[in-house]
């Protein structure tokens, strides 16, 4: 059999993840996995450039996240689940590459600054700066082929050509320059009405929400506002509500469609459906996260493992960079 191409993605411990993450990352690498070599990275450091002084919340966050990750269906058999700040070789690399940048190209990286204006910094620290610069030694450590990511990710993955270019041009290094797998579907918009489900804008349905949960937030979505009984006529095209079963309900979207435009189905009963879909979705998702919560050992378990075989490559890729940076001696 071929050698497996390798992917590398992961998550920032900064909470647990929802519907917008399993729409937009986490279902494709669950379909991921059985063609490549996956790499799925805890990103603790990167979640400390924003979150540094809630310490405890990144760290129980490790946990949510793997547990997110299994629980979606990632099989710890077969990908390789990694704890970032265990991991030597990125420090190190990141210290390395850190001579490879200017400020200049840092600055007018659009994530960043996008980023840096919803958190209000209007002085940034070092660390947030350069997390593109770690991010860098996130993917190259372990030589990684291909980085499944969402579109805001494009400006780092970029970042990493250029530095990987510069280093094996300077150096005569040959680490592997990867190429971004961009996830097909969109991003998700809030129940809210809002143009994206975040955490911070309070409007995100967690995997690991309970049912009740789950319905009462679908309960209380923004559908079309001038629809007021439920025989008038409503209008799918501005609401969130339809736009989920586009996602959730696919086999029922045009049909329902239809008969909200004929005032022919309310949007209580429209939304009764959509949780009820949630809910099969989700359920497969609790039976395996209660599973992993009885068992926290072995999550722990599954993310040294995967840290420690990391570590083995990323020691690997050090040495190399090392000597071609001449710092052996
Ligand atoms: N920056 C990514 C995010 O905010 C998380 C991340 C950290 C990542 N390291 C990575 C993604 C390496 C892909 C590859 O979601």
């Amino acid at each position: 059999m071929a050698e497996q191409k390798r992917i590398l993605t992961g998550d920032r411990t900064t909470g647990k993840l929802h519907l917008g993450h399993y729409v937009g990352s986490l279902q494709n690498r669950v379909r991921l996995q059985h063609d490549y070599d996956t790499f799925i990275l805890m990103a603790d450091i990167q979640a400390l450039t924003t979150h540094f002084e809630n310490p405890a919340l990144i760290n129980g966050s490790i946990y949510d996240v793997a547990m997110d990750n299994l629980s979606v269906g990632l099989d710890p058999e077969k990908v390789t689940i990694v704890q970032q700040s265990q991991i030597k070789a990125i420090a190190e690399l990141t210290v390395f590459y850190s001579m490879l940048v200017s400020v200049n190209t840092l600055r007018h990286n659009p994530t960043i600054k996008t980023e840096a204006a919803n958190y209000g910094y209007n002085d940034m620290t070092y660390g947030f700066l350069g997390y593109p610069v770690s991010q860098t030694a996130d993917i190259t450590f372990c030589n990684a082929d291909l980085v499944p990511v969402g579109e805001d990710q494009l400006p780092h993955i970029e970042l990493t050509h250029k530095i990987v270019r510069r280093l094996n041009d300077l150096y005569g290094t040959n680490i592997t320059e990867p190429k971004a797998m961009l996830s097909s579907c969109s991003r998700l918009i809030g129940l809210d009405g809002n143009s994206k489900m975040g955490k911070s804008l309070g409007n995100a349905i967690y995997l690991s929400d309970t049912a009740e949960t789950v319905n009462e937030k679908v309960r209380l979505a923004v559908t079309d506002p001038s629809r007021i009984r439920a025989k008038d006529p409503g209008h799918p095209d501005i609401c969130a509500v339809s736009t989920y079963h586009k996602v959730f309900n696919t086999e029922e979207y045009e049909d329902i469609c239809e008969r909200c435009k004929a005032g022919g189905i309310g949007c209580v009963a429209c939304k009764r459906r959509l949780a009820e879909k949630l809910n099969e979705l989700l359920d497969p998702f609790r039976e395996r996260r209660a599973y992993y919560e009885a068992h926290k050992d072995l999550v722990k378990d599954i993310i040294n493992t995967g840290s420690e075989k990391a570590n083995r490559i990323g020691d690997e890729t050090v040495a190399k960079v090392k000597e071609a940076m001449s710092l052996k001696i």
